[in-house]
């Protein structure tokens, strides 16, 4: 299975039957995107929640390439009312899909459409494919009951913000990956626009010298992924 990060909460997903997954595909409006919403297509979208940076492009793709999109029961008819192929969830559900599980956690943020309604509430998503975990938190504040994510569930890759502002910065995120204990942890969710800045090496650092491994993306890096965890 491999995981390419567009930057921002943008990931495609290819898994080992060669089914495209993508998380939150904010790609034309997004100046680090390394790639347009034209060359790409997908077999399922999952959306964390339905912000703008997030959101994104899906429409258009899931339209183009008849996607499945995966989200919260409001968000999933937010976007089927968009004439888009939908399966609603809702948090503390999972579901095992061909390509393997989804399961969406809490997230504390908000979640609105972009004509300004309210889309659910907004969510972490936990996946399990190829044999691998992966837990992208969405955009959230920190909470203590991550740690109760990572003591159910054995993370091989964690996503999580560092840009703060709208969500965690490195302080938080970096206990948040105490909470978590991942095998990897890969920062997400900064240096999009100036209110984000953030350094995802001091990021890095902060998590190793806590006796965690980080690891640091290109924005437009596909990396081979491992189950990490011995299952
Ligand atoms: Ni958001
Ligand atoms: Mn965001």
């Amino acid at each position: 299975m491999k995981l390419r990060y567009f930057s921002h909460s943008a990931f495609q997903i290819t898994t080992d039957s060669n089914k495209i997954i993508l998380i939150d595909p904010f790609l034309d409006g997004n100046p680090t995107s390394p790639v347009t919403s034209d060359e790409i297509f997908a077999d399922y979208i999952i959306l964390t929640h339905a912000h703008g940076d997030h959101l994104g492009d899906t429409i258009k793709i899931a339209k183009k390439s008849n996607s499945l999109v995966i989200a919260v029961n409001e968000l999933a008819n937010y976007v089927a009312g968009k004439g888009v192929k939908a399966h609603n969830m809702h948090i503390g559900g999972s579901y095992n899909f061909e390509f393997g599980r989804v399961k969406f956690t809490i997230a504390h943020h908000g979640s609105s459409t972009p004509e300004g309604f309210y889309a659910g509430e907004p969510a972490g998503i936990l996946l399990t494919i190829d044999g691998i975990t992966i837990y992208h938190t969405g955009d959230t504040a920190l909470f203590y009951d991550m740690k109760l994510i990572g003591e159910m569930n054995k993370i091989d890759y964690m996503l999580a913000p560092i840009g703060d502002n709208f969500t965690m910065g490195i302080e938080d995120a970096v206990k948040s990956v105490e909470f978590v204990n991942p095998k990897c942890v890969i920062p997400i969710h900064y240096n999009t626009f100036s209110v984000i800045n953030s350094d995802p090496q001091t990021f890095k650092s902060k998590v190793e010298e806590k006796g965690y491994s980080a690891k640091v993306l290109n924005f437009g890096e596909e990396i081979q992924l491992q189950a990490l965890w011995e299952k």
